[in-house]
């Protein structure tokens, strides 16, 4: 038997109700707050990624899905979409025809990760993007946003973690601090983080081994080296928050792991979801238009994985499905009577509701059984006898009431969905 690829997942029909749900909630929040769809290829010129997310980062040099074509072109799957969205901003001249353009998406990422509860080598994630405002008021309204698609899909309890980066200038100089304390404990800190002191020393910040956070106690700050600007911005962020009546709570080791963010991060977390405890995070990235070969243009956004939504919604019980069970079952006494069945099948479908017929020739009884599995909510039942009269008989099956009814008149029938 051939198995799907190690971090990948088939999603089986009787999950599909819940990712329906969930992407009806991603449909309507985004619309609620103004942001567009867009849809980008899966897959890109690997620059896009590298150039956009950072060569120093774990998911550019350990996590892509990088190959070259047959045109010798190298190729990346899409493994986050801010950088993608960009590029199609740029390509489609979009920011010309707007001073803020609010964008959202849904869709397919990879990401080669060391598979877990909640981590995927195929995994999804909805996202959303605010370009062209510099201001505080759009980091919160993505904020918001986000808020309202955790409560809209049943998440009500989850923490905002939140910092500020600052300005590149900032970063440059807390960096050569945070290098000097980390050099005089490099002892102490794991193999990982003792890598990373080469290439990426802040993301030693947020490294989950006990021993570097022990190591980490006394670590400077990059709150303390804000500049007045920044500071002003990320009090304001987090004013608009709470007004809101969401308490963000600061936490200064967050930095996130793709290069592209300055001033506000954050990060949604539940403790319910165990070692991988963020469902969604991001940031403002007011850089990465101008490094994609755009005009500067401030930006912020974050991103969600369905997947953790899920597994969290699983934890609370509170999984709610789409209906993609049918309406209606036929049942048909005779297999003579297959072409009235499929005719009025046909009529019912055309009105919209969902209609089955039996594909098996089943006997009556075994129909019957089938109608229960689908757990359709009437059904229609052919007979020879009936159809001679031009009647067919329609049992509810909530209620086991059963009514005749004139073929001709179907149409009128007051089913009670
Ligand atoms: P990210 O934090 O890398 O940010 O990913 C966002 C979310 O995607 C994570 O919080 C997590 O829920 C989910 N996720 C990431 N990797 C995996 C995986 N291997 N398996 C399952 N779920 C995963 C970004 O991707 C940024 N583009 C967010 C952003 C948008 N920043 C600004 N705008």
């Amino acid at each position: 038997m051939i198995q799907a690829v190690r971090g990948t997942k088939d999603i089986l029909p009787d999950s599909v109700g819940s990712w329906q749900f969930i992407e009806d909630v991603f449909r309507k929040v985004s619309k609620d707050y103004g942001y567009y769809e867009l849809r980008t290829p899966i897959f890109e010129k690997t620059e896009v990624f590298s150039r956009g997310i950072g060569d120093a980062t774990d998911i550019v040099n350990k996590e892509m899905y990088t190959f070259k074509d047959k045109g010798d072109e190298s190729i990346t799957l899409r493994p986050e979409m801010t950088a993608a969205l960009v590029r199609s901003v740029i390509q489609n001249s979009m920011l010309q025809q707007s001073n803020t353009l609010r964008l959202w998406y849904f869709g397919p990422f990879f990401r080669y990760e060391r598979p877990q509860k909640g981590r995927l080598r195929q995994f999804h994630q909805y996202g959303a993007e605010c370009l062209g405002s510099p201001y505080p008021e759009a980091d919160a309204e993505v904020i918001l946003l986000a808020n309202s698609l955790f409560r809209e899909a049943g998440i009500k309890d989850f923490n905002v973690l939140i910092n500020s980066l600052g300005s590149d200038e900032t970063r440059k100089k807390y960096k050569d601090e945070l290098l000097k304390y980390l050099n005089s404990v490099s002892e102490n800190l794991s193999k990982d983080s003792k890598e990373r002191l080469q290439y990426n020393p802040l993301r030693i910040l947020d490294s989950k081994d006990e021993n570097d956070k022990e190591a980490l106690k006394n670590a400077p700050i990059i709150l303390d080296y804000l500049d007045a600007e920044s500071k002003e911005h990320f009090n304001k962020v987090i004013a608009t928050l709470e007004a809101e009546n969401i308490k963000p709570i600061i936490n200064p080791m967050l930095v996130r792991g793709l290069d592209y963010y300055c001033d506000t991060v954050f990060e949604f977390q539940s403790s319910l979801l165990g070692s991988q405890d963020s469902f969604g995070g991001g940031g403002r990235y007011n850089g990465l238009i101008e490094q994609l070969g755009g005009k500067p243009t401030p930006a912020v956004g974050f991103a969600l994985g369905v997947e953790r939504m899920l597994l969290i919604l699983e934890e609370l019980n509170s999984l709610t499905a789409l209906n993609t069970n049918p309406t209606i079952f036929i049942v048909t006494t005779n297999p003579s009577l297959m072409n009235i069945s499929q005719n009025i099948a046909e009529v019912l479908r055309r009105k919209k509701i969902s209609t089955l017929i039996d594909l098996q020739q089943r006997t009556f009884k075994a129909q019957m059984r089938e109608a229960n599995r689908v757990s359709a909510r009437y059904v229609v039942i052919v007979g020879e006898e009936e159809v001679q009269r031009n009647v067919i008989n329609i049992k509810d099956m909530k209620t086991g009431e059963q009514k005749e009814c004139p073929i001709d008149n179907l149409i009128n029938f007051n089913f009670d969905f």
